[in-house]
């Protein structure tokens, strides 16, 4: 908050740590889902020189792996999980069922099952982490399908899967989701909290006999819900981590006032924060209750920027971004960023052409505009220890969404900002700063402060200044004009002050000595 006659200003405090920044805050999600899976992981229409050796596209893969360096990826669903059969996808592809789609609509192939997921990761050099159908599925059947990825021993699904495999080593998945948004009611299985709890005890029971090493994410709604409250209270000692699904820019549009769509797009991330600070208490209550003493996170396994009435299950949710929503996409990364101490996975809802960064033609993709602060945060913020910040500057009083952002949490605050603290394989360490002018037409001169002793801001010191920025809030990138929003990244003396400019997203990266 600003009083109208007061600058802004930006204090960084090195030395007060939050917690280091968890890998897995850049992971991702694929769903049997529209062009997600078929299409983007695995070819349509896309000549074989395009292909990996396994048959997957090249080109998807290389960006997730090199470019945005995805740690981990969650499948298969999503909705879709919630009467998934994995026993349908495994074996011979020409064996493999048919089946009618109920999540999404039309039929699946089952021509990607749990083997050419795993062999994806293993090409993608990602982790995986399964969801367990807990509509349609039984506890048997999600017991049989860690026997099958995990199992060591000389029985029935271990052998299995070393004969569909041609191998030996087991898939080793640590990370396996009890359920997903089993409190929706569009989901098939739907469940009260006290059943789904109660079930999802008796699951964790059982999972940790057959492997004793998994991790579990008990399945979350939006982390300040009362089905959060009621599930963390019955689950908190058998699972791991507590997952959260929001979006942001989610719900009808009145696109005739733009200014107002601005705002409610901008903004709208304010309400992971508030998700995760309420959740937080939620479980740290749970564990009080029952003297649990192991720390349990939040697995923000569902999040991104969707607007409903854009992507559509007509159109496979494939939502063509604009730059106010890189700037969206930008505060939802310094959300995680600063809530580093209980946040230990976020998935981007999704990888590939589904409500993603990315979307693909038979032959080539492009990057969309929320692609590049998650390349900027991934490259920059990651390995590196969250550290606390106050910023000054003035709080935006138009409409939110949700509308209870301004009444409930408050005015959001334009300069929207994370920091860490990075210290590289030789031990030098640099300064890395996020900053978000969320305002539309302001831009902001800042002074910003670096509380840290032993620190020499010499006349020589230099930053490296990495800036999203386009004139028009609602440019995006398409077929043809693929750059036309992008970074651009620059050298500059460092003078203690920055201009962050009107509706922009600014990483700074500052050498210590
Ligand atoms: O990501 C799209 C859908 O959003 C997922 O299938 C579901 O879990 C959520 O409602």
């Amino acid at each position: 908050m600003m009083d109208a006659d007061q600058s802004p200003r930006l204090d960084i405090f090195p030395s007060s740590p939050i917690a280091p920044v968890s890998p897995l805050l850049f992971s991702g999600f694929l769903e049997h889902l529209g062009r997600c899976i078929y299409g983007g992981i695995l070819p349509a229409k896309t000549p074989k020189e395009l292909l990996t050796a396994e048959g997957f596209r090249k080109d998807v893969l290389e960006v997730l792996r090199d470019e945005l360096g995805v740690p981990m990826v969650r499948w298969p669903g999503g909705n879709y999980v919630s009467s998934y059969k994995w026993e349908d996808g495994i074996g011979a592809l020409e064996m493999r069922k048919r089946r009618p789609e109920l999540a999404w609509g039309g039929e699946e192939s089952n021509q990607f099952g749990t083997d050419e997921f795993i062999t994806w990761c293993k090409v993608a050099k990602i982790e995986p982490y399964i969801v367990l159908n807990m509509g349609t599925g039984t506890l048997e059947e999600a017991l049989h399908w860690i026997e099958y990825c995990n199992g060591t021993g000389d029985t029935y699904y271990a052998n299995l899967r070393r004969k569909n495999t041609g191998r030996d080593a087991p898939h080793g998945v640590k990370y396996w989701g009890l359920g997903n948004e089993v409190w929706g009611e569009w989901q098939v299985g739907q469940q009260t909290a006290s059943e789904y709890a109660a079930k999802a005890r008796q699951w964790a029971h059982a999972i940790k006999l057959i492997d004793p090493s998994v991790k579990l994410v008990g399945c979350g709604e939006a982390g300040l819900n009362d089905w959060d409250g009621v599930v963390l209270d019955i689950l908190v000692d058998k699972i791991d981590m507590h997952s959260i699904h929001l979006y942001t820019g989610f719900g009808p549009r009145d696109r005739s006032q733009t200014d107002r769509e601005y705002g409610r797009t901008v903004y709208g991330p304010d309400a992971a924060e508030y998700s995760i600070e309420i959740c937080k208490g939620l479980i740290n209550k749970a564990r009080f209750n029952k003297a649990v003493r192991k720390p349990i996170k939040i697995a923000f396994d569902e999040y991104g920027v969707w607007d409903e009435t854009v992507g559509t299950p007509q159109n496979g949710l494939e939502q063509f971004y604009t730059f106010a929503d890189a700037l969206a996409m930008a505060s939802w990364l310094n959300v995680f960023v600063r809530h580093a101490d209980i946040v230990e996975i976020a998935c981007i809802a999704q990888s590939v052409n589904v409500i993603s960064p990315l979307i693909v033609s038979p032959t080539g993709l492009f990057r969309q505009t929320i692609f590049h602060p998650l390349y900027l945060f991934s490259r920059y913020m990651r390995g590196g220890v969250s550290v606390r910040i106050a910023a000054s500057s003035a709080a935006y009083s138009g409409e939110t969404l949700p509308q209870w952002i301004s009444s409930i949490k408050g005015h959001p605050a334009d300069l929207d900002v994370s920091a860490v603290l990075h210290t590289s394989e030789t031990g030098k360490r640099s300064l890395r700063i996020a900053v978000v002018n969320r305002s539309e037409n302001r831009s902001y001169q800042t002074p910003v402060r670096i509380a840290f002793e032993n620190v020499e801001m010499g006349e020589e010191q230099q930053v490296e200044a990495h800036e999203l920025w386009h004139e028009d809030v609602n440019a995006r990138n398409g077929w043809g004009h693929e750059q036309e929003v992008s970074v651009t990244t620059r050298v500059a003396p460092w003078s203690g002050s920055w201009t962050f400019r009107a509706h922009s997203f600014t990483l700074l990266v500052l050498d210590l000595r």
